[in-house]
């Protein structure tokens, strides 16, 4: 007889999905669909679950985890849990695992692509080409920020923020750092300075903060009306931790230069969003963590974090350790 039964929520690379089919103790089903689930259709997924291989599109509040009483763990597919009412599930003695470290470079790759995308203009002038406006070289056109030698403020110095400083040593930049955390200390060469001398002197500010009650809307008028007006803000993190429509108003009347997000809110942005039509500004589908190796590996440990709680053991990540003494399979 199985002693366990998850459920996974969404089609995600087989390794590990591969990994909990594997195990002889535990029952596996899958909604195996690039799409989210419906409502009735992720219900029908929770119902009976001892654990789930969650994914950021399903919101776990309380409300939903009483519901389903069974449930010990939600493993979810990332690094953020902001679809997840933490203290909810620790009320409940639900554990919630999360996947750091394994997809750091490759958000942080991200944020250079932004970055750099929107200093030098890449998805407009690849557009302009598309459109059969591109008649000569021309002296004037196109004429972008430059990214080497400046300053880049980096927003939330955890592991993908500090990767991100490490890769703006190869671009001769100055980085300094803001964190909420007093115990964050900076490392070679990155200044920590307050949140309104980071937005005044940086001509870059990427975001890394996780997505809380304090950091919602962090970003806002008044912090965009601190920036340079040859600034340029980048988001890999989560969508909420900017006001979007304080975000437009800045880039349609230059307050800031341009902007490159990873995130919104919500996801998707309809294709006639201002933000998507907006010439100064790069929207990606949430790709941060988009590339094979980073999505295997999140596999992996979502499955391990997933079998660990389950066998009563300790996990790779948990966010919430204080379960554990309690949980009781
Ligand atoms: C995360 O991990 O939180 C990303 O947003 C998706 O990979």
């Amino acid at each position: 007889m199985c002693a366990h039964r998850v459920s996974v929520t969404r089609r995600i690379p087989r390794a590990g999905v591969d990994l909990l089919h594997a195990q002889p103790d535990i029952e596996v089903r899958e909604y195996d669909h690039d799409l989210p689930p419906s409502r009735e259709e992720w219900f029908d997924l929770l119902n009976g679950a001892d654990g789930v291989l969650s994914l950021l599109s399903e919101h776990y509040t309380g409300n939903v985890l009483d519901q389903f009483p069974n449930i010990k763990v939600l493993a979810n597919f990332g690094v953020g849990y902001d679809n997840i009412d933490v203290a909810a599930a620790t009320a409940r003695g639900v554990a919630v695992c999360n996947t750091p470290g394994v997809l750091t470079a490759a958000t942080a790759e991200i944020a250079w692509a932004l970055l750099m995308a929107a200093a030098r203009r890449v998805a407009e002038a690849v557009d302009f080409v598309k459109a059969g406006h591109w008649e000569t070289w021309g002296p004037t056109s196109m004429l972008g920020q430059p990214v080497v030698g400046q300053t880049i403020g980096i927003v939330g110095y955890g592991r993908i923020g500090q990767c991100v400083a490490a890769m703006a040593r190869g671009f001769d930049m100055k980085v300094l750092a803001w964190d909420r955390s007093p115990e964050t200390k900076p490392q070679d060469g990155v200044e920590f300075v307050d949140f309104d001398t980071l937005l005044a002197e940086s001509d870059f500010v990427s975001i890394h903060c996780p997505y809380t009650a304090d950091t919602h809307h962090l970003i806002n008028d008044a912090a965009l009306a601190k920036m340079k007006s040859t600034a340029i803000l980048v988001n890999t993190a989560r969508g909420g931790v900017i006001d979007q429509d304080a975000l437009i108003s800045a880039l349609g009347n230059g307050t800031i230069w341009a902007a490159g997000l990873d995130v919104t809110t919500p996801e998707p942005l309809a294709p006639d969003h201002p933000l998507v039509t907006m010439r100064n500004c790069v929207v990606l589908p949430h790709i941060g963590s988009a590339t094979i190796t980073a999505r295997d590996a999140m596999s992996m440990l979502a499955a391990r974090n997933l079998i660990a709680v389950l066998r009563g053991e300790t996990p790779p990540h948990i966010v919430n350790p204080s379960v554990l003494d309690r949980t009781s399979l």
